[in-house]
């Protein structure tokens, strides 16, 4: 039977090995928490890096590995320290992901990385090539394997081709920046399938291809010589059922088998009853905005003195790319403002900012969506923001506000919630008030919406939208047809 193959750099889990023994961690990240619930629905294999470097996978431990990687239904492709260096960390991560996400002044144009990432894409694309039938379908994920589609396309013409990107794409005055902006899309038009978030990354890439490639573009049909390469937009949704789920069954849970961090937020509301909690969660990256959120909560505190001793900012940040500089800046920043805002506001009976720096098991995630009042993101740029819908699912009693930032993908379908621009303070500090004043009625009805429609479109429905668009594609293109 036909399987589909999923590609990303990120595997669902991540291998550690501690004194000879294998473990898997859950990878975090929209792409890896998304596609899990997908793979495990039906007939899949994920192939992708193993977060260990070959240098570190020691010969006797190989099989285990793989042994380990097959319970999840995924496959390595083997990096070594170097390969990782310059293709995830160099290229990837210090020239795309910035440049993707408008932060220009951060992007660096080397050509050693670019080659880098030549050659592991190379290697992604052989790992395609040698596991897949004939009948599969290829579906390539995000920015780290822009340019796997062209490379399985060369060796395989009628195969049936998609890719996703997970994180915006730039207009062209940003674009037309990367040096190797052609190939980078050449790449993509391996594919038959190109899918983004949103209209408007859609409208940004199109707008590329004609001005770079000066190819024909008809509605959302890309020209060339022998195919049509169609591009559209799906709205990456969330497992709604997992998240409501979770929640029910964690507010039935009876007091002694709740977990520590909740009994910490049950204490600290039945000290202070009218305490609000606010919430935010991200990878610690500087385009979730949260350097601009510190200070923004302490313009807030300022403008509205009411609230001290009343409100709690809790944020949860995932240690990320740490191996980046810009990242370790961040951390840096981060902790110092932590450090000074606290410093400077606490008193002896209250904390303004709790702080942690880690990743968290689902069941802690599932702690802190239940009992925040408030969901406050503030991405600076975000592809979607799948935390904000997650947040949403799990507000079973419909209670709970969501502050989003306008730059975020999902901000596009989440109209209900309060949305704000992360750099107007003025803004951010008024809305904070507003969402601690609205009424539960006010609350309920605005979620009730989003609710129904996170429900409806939820990830499932977003990756087979994708499929059923990629297979009517395959069946119009000549060499599928003609095979
Ligand atoms: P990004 O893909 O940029 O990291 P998203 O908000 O789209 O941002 O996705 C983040 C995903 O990572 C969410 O599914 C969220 O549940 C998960 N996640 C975030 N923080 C943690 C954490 N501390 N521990 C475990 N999972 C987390
Ligand atoms: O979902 C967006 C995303 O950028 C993924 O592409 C990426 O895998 C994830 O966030 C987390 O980043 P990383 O894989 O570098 O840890």
């Amino acid at each position: 039977m036909a399987k589909t193959i999923i590609i990303s750099n990120r595997l669902p889990v991540q291998l550690q090995i501690d004194n000879g023994s294998i473990s898997a961690i859950p990878s975090v990240g929209g792409l890896a928490t998304g596609m899990k619930s997908v793979h495990s629905e039906g007939e899949s294999l994920w192939i992708g890096w193993s977060g260990l470097t070959e240098e570190e996978i020691p010969e006797d431990l190989e099989d285990d590995i793989d042994a380990a990687l097959a319970e999840h239904g995924s496959s390595k492709v083997k990096l070594t320290a170097e390969e990782v260096d310059g293709f995830y960390y160099g290229f990837s991560n210090r020239t795309i992901w910035p440049l993707f996400h408008y932060f220009l002044e951060y992007s660096e144009f080397e050509l050693a990385s670019w080659e880098t990432y030549k050659a592991v894409n190379q290697k992604f694309a052989d790992a395609i090539l040698e596991k897949a039938d004939k009948d599969d379908i290829i579906w390539v994920h995000d920015y780290q394997l822009m340019l796997v589609p062209r490379m399985v396309r060369e060796k395989r013409p009628e195969t049936s081709i998609g890719f996703f990107l997970h994180i915006p794409f730039p207009s062209f005055e940003i674009f037309r920046t990367l040096p190797w902006r052609a190939e980078v899309l050449s790449g993509l038009l391996g594919s038959d399938l190109i899918g983004f978030h949103t209209y408007d990354y859609e409208r940004h890439f199109l707008s590329s291809i004609r001005r770079i490639l000066g190819l024909e573009v008809s509605f959302n049909d890309i020209y060339l010589d022998d195919r049509i390469v169609k591009v559209d937009s799906f709205p990456m949704g969330i497992d709604y059922a997992k998240f409501s789920e979770a929640a029910k069954t964690h507010q039935s849970l009876p007091k002694k088998e709740q977990s520590e961090l909740q009994r910490r937020l049950n204490k600290h509301k039945e000290s202070t009853p009218d305490a609000k909690f606010l919430l935010s969660i991200d990878r610690l990256d500087y385009s979730k905005g949260i350097a601009k959120r510190l200070n923004a909560y302490e313009y807030f505190l300022n403008k509205y003195p009411q609230y001290k001793e009343k409100v709690r900012l809790i944020i949860l940040a995932v240690p990320s790319r740490s191996n980046v500089p810009q990242y370790q800046l961040l951390k840096k920043e981060i902790d110092e403002l932590v450090g000074r805002i606290n410093g400077e506001l606490a008193t002896v009976s209250w904390t303004p900012i709790w702080y942690f720096y880690r990743s968290m098991p689902f069941e802690n995630l599932i702690d802190l969506y239940t009992s925040c009042d408030i969901a406050w993101l503030t991405p600076i740029r975000d592809g979607m923001n799948l935390v904000a819908k997650e947040y949403i699912a799990t507000r079973t009693d419909k209670t709970g506000v969501l502050i989003l930032s306008e730059m975020a993908g999902s901000a596009n379908e989440m109209n209900e919630a309060l949305l704000i621009n992360p750099n107007n303070f003025e803004q951010i500090a008024d809305t904070i008030h507003r969402a601690i004043q609205m009424p539960p009625k006010e609350q309920k009805s605005r979620n009730d919406v989003l609710q129904k429609r996170l429900e409806r479109y939820n990830v499932e429905k977003w990756a087979n939208d994708f499929m059923r668009s990629l297979t009517d594609q395959r069946d119009k293109d000549p060499a599928y047809v003609t095979r």
